[in-house]
């Protein structure tokens, strides 16, 4: 065989395994490699060139076109085995980094007030409606505020119902307490009225904490008040029992039916408890209203006049109505909740299907 025929088959030979090589790379990767190994400068078609040199001159020619044929050959095989792989690749990686739409989604939770605070909103809510003022007093009070002024003198059985936390007092000095209710705030403010120079009417809405050495199911001891009272010329058991009657209906939306039932509280003459009907067993009778169809709400009245008279509002002129309320409680019998204590223990299943 002649140098030039020998050539022939050898660069042949190589082009047919360059081609399966390169219809069997599986990577794009692969193939680069292919490409250097054969196409490259030291690659194996330049090094089967070698061989050229030793050929007569007018044979040249022909073994270059041959070469120059083979080239294009292998680069097209590669070109086309390249898109082949890349789509390939792509749809691997499409499909890899595919998307369920139909999946659901992850909830982000959001913060919510708490409980309390939420029933505390709306109750004012309520009493703002009505054009009624916000006030607020000190959770740290005396015992004129707490006590005395609200007819509840030294001495006095209320007294030793309100389970005081006292603060002890240093040498001669009266004893601070932390306040048992909100009802010192109708003191404050009525005397804050007096002493500015002004007069009836005034309409209040105090919310805050109140203290009492008292621990079970029912009692924790902090929990939160709502004090509200009117002072005008010609108050009368009348309006207490409508304001009564509007914000009990507004807070569990719905008509529930109230009663007035007669009671005792020093600041107040009469007093009343108020009990609504039952809102678990609409008056079958069941163990929340232990039977009777009425659960006891609040405490009410009207102001006596040793109140009026001790931040001095003439209470020949003026009367004035007045009810206190604890705000966990009422929360409670609106929501169904057992257990006075979930309300501090903040456990966040709690909070969460509390949330608003
Ligand atoms: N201060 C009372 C308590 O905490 C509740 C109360 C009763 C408030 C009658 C009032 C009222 O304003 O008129 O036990």
């Amino acid at each position: 065989m002649s140098e030039l025929d020998a050539l022939k088959v050898a660069l042949k030979t190589l082009q047919d395994k360059a081609l399966d090589e390169f219809s069997n790379a599986e990577s794009l990767q692969a193939l680069q490699v292919l490409r250097v190994s054969y196409l490259g400068k030291k690659g194996e078609l330049t090094s089967v060139l070698k061989g050229v040199g030793k050929l007569p001159p007018k044979e040249r020619p022909v073994i270059g076109q041959f070469v120059n044929a083979s080239k294009q050959t292998l680069s097209e095989s590669l070109e086309k085995r390249e898109a082949c792989l890349a789509l390939k690749e792509k749809q691997v990686r499409i499909e890899a980094e595919r998307i369920d739409v139909t999946l659901s989604g992850r909830t982000s939770s959001k913060g919510s007030l708490h409980p309390v605070q939420q029933g505390l909103n709306e109750m004012t809510a309520i009493f703002s409606q009505l054009g009624f003022d916000i006030a607020e007093g000190p959770e740290i009070e005396d015992e004129f505020h707490n006590f005395d002024a609200l007819n509840i003198p030294q001495e006095h059985p209320a007294r030793a119902m309100h389970d005081t936390f006292f603060f002890h007092p240093d040498g001669d000095e009266k004893a601070n307490l932390l306040r048992t209710h909100t009802s010192p705030v109708q003191i404050r403010t009525m005397k804050a009225c007096v002493d500015a120079g002004g007069e009836p009417p005034l309409a209040v809405v105090a919310t805050g904490r109140v203290y009492r050495c008292d621990y079970d199911v029912t009692h924790s001891p902090m929990f939160h008040q709502v004090e509200v009272f009117k002072v005008d010329k010609n108050i009368s058991l009348a309006h207490l029992k409508g304001v009564l009657q509007h914000f009990l209906s507004a807070y569990f939306e719905k008509d529930v039916p109230i009663r007035l039932r007669p009671h005792y509280f020093p600041f107040t003459e009469p007093s009343a408890e108020v009990d609504i009907a039952c809102v678990f067993c609409h008056q079958k009778g069941c163990r929340v209203c232990k039977g009777s169809g009425w659960i006891e709400v609040l405490g009410s009245g009207m102001i006596h006049p040793n109140v009026l008279k001790s931040v001095g509002i003439d209470s020949t002129v003026y009367s004035g109505f007045a009810f206190g309320l604890g705000v966990e409680r009422l929360v409670m019998l609106k929501y169904g909740i057992p257990d006075l204590r979930l309300f501090f223990e903040n456990d966040v299943r709690f909070l969460r299907r509390m949330g608003a």
